[in-house]
């Protein structure tokens, strides 16, 4: 996220090819206005809008992401709305991690018929983001912390495991899991929270340990977190083999990272 001059917010949105894209395309032939602040992406279904390519623009600019998709039922891949739902939802605790507004982040629905519809949904979003402010105007120091958080989340939701937990929420939700355990949208919810909060945690920690070796204590005083939680996501590392020990300085365990690459 670099830092920007200005109050005027930079947007994008992603447009599903099959029905967005054209009440657009329709918003524009027929002259109407709307701000001019946001930039169009086509994209085949809002089903391919992955948490990443949101967390991304953010990490690049962007003040907010629209993405517009299909009405429901009408996605011309069946389910992939649907799938963009489960994707926002987890994308918006990925932001709330990372202390972005996640009004910052919108998703709804325009049918190729609905350019009038397109133009309000817009307007509405960007003055929206305008009150929030652009993400770029804050100082330094935050900014850079904004942006190693950022980069925590690029790398969660890379991730085997959040991946496979957003792929699998409409599945857990009506057929279940491998036992049959049919799950509740709260239990959901519930389950994504701690999952994105422990992924994330994990990976702003191995950022920490790619500079130098560090005690859980350290670690927990530059994330502002309590070390028992670090302790148990730096266990959990150590397990994975991410993570070794690599001394004792007084009495506290150093660690490492295994594998030093950078994100
Ligand atoms: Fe439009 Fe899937 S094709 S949302």
């Amino acid at each position: 996220m670099p830092e920007r001059e200005g109050s005027e917010p930079s947007l994008v949105c992603f447009c599903c090819h099959w029905c967005s894209y054209s009440g657009a395309d329709l918003a524009g032939v027929s002259r109407m206005q709307y701000p001019a602040n946001i930039r169009i992406v086509r994209v085949m279904c809002s089903g391919r809008v992955e948490p990443y390519f949101v967390v991304q623009a953010f990490l690049h600019g962007l003040d907010g992401v629209l993405i517009l998709g299909c009405h429901p039922g009408d996605c011309h891949y069946l389910t992939g709305n649907y799938e963009a739902r489960n994707m926002v939802a987890a994308t918006r605790r990925l932001l709330d991690c990372v202390g972005i507004d996640n009004r910052r982040l919108v998703l709804d629905w325009v049918s190729a018929a609905e350019g009038t519809r397109f133009a309000e949904i817009v307007t509405k979003f960007t003055n929206e983001v305008k009150t929030l402010g652009t993400l770029g105007a804050a100082k330094p120091t935050d900014v850079a912390a904004v942006n190693f958080r950022l980069k925590a989340a690029i790398a969660a939701a890379q991730g085997e495991k959040l991946r496979w937990v957003v792929a699998k929420q409409t599945e857990f939700a009506t057929k279940g899991n491998r036992y049959g355990e049919v799950f509740s949208r709260h239990e959901l919810d519930r389950m994504l929270d701690g999952i994105v909060a422990d992924e994330v945690m994990a990976q702003q920690i191995l950022a920490l340990l790619n500079e130098e070796p560090a005690s859980v204590k350290e670690v927990a005083a530059s994330l502002k977190l309590p070390p028992p939680q670090v302790l148990r996501s730096m266990l959990a590392l150590r397990r994975k083999g991410l993570v070794t020990l690599s001394g004792v300085q007084g009495s506290s365990p150093m660690y490492k990272r295994r594998n030093v690459e950078r994100f």
